[in-house]
């Protein structure tokens, strides 16, 4: 599935929109935000928790690695791998422990492993003026879930 998103406020719905997708309780699921620097992986990963309930600042993991969110739907981990480079490196950011919460996770192609943790691969290209998203779903209930999104 791949949806064209022609400016900001496209990603930000598409966040939005994808957060109503997955059930109430978010705990074990895993997003992939695939890109380019610029891409538009931040503006969907702000929208997403801002959508389940979050009214601060939303500020980049590039340092941290991990910024927790404790939300009406659960934990929600934004995870920056960018600075990451093999999947050793995940132990020290305690990925394991994560899995009682969403990980929402930018460069997931640092840990090249992790696709086999996943649910849902979501790609965002260059396109034109805009971007585009690829929605790729790696488990059976991600799959359920990227069936009731719509193409564009
Ligand atoms: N669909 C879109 N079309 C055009 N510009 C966009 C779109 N979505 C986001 N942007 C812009 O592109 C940039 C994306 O930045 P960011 O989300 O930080 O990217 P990344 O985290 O992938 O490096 C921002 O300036 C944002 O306003
Ligand atoms: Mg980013």
């Amino acid at each position: 599935m791949k949806r064209y998103l022609a400016d900001e406020a496209a990603t930000i719905a598409f966040g939005e929109e994808m957060l109503d997708a997955l059930p109430d309780d978010l705990a074990g699921w895993t997003l992939l935000l695939t890109g380019d620097l610029g891409a538009g992986k931040s503006t969907f990963a702000r929208a997403f928790i801002k959508a389940a309930g979050h009214t601060g600042a939303v500020p980049s993991p590039t340092y941290t690695l991990v910024e927790p969110y404790d939300l009406p739907r659960g934990h929600i981990y934004h995870v920056d791998l960018y600075r990451v480079s093999s999947e050793d490196e995940l132990r020290y950011l305690g990925w394991n422990e994560l899995d009682n919460g969403c990980r929402l996770v930018e460069w997931p192609d640092r840990a090249p492993g992790l696709t086999s943790q996943a649910d849902l691969s979501l790609v965002l290209h260059y396109e034109g003026d805009g971007r585009s998203i690829e929605i790729v779903p790696l488990t059976d209930r991600a799959k359920k879930v990227s069936a009731t999104l719509i193409p564009n």
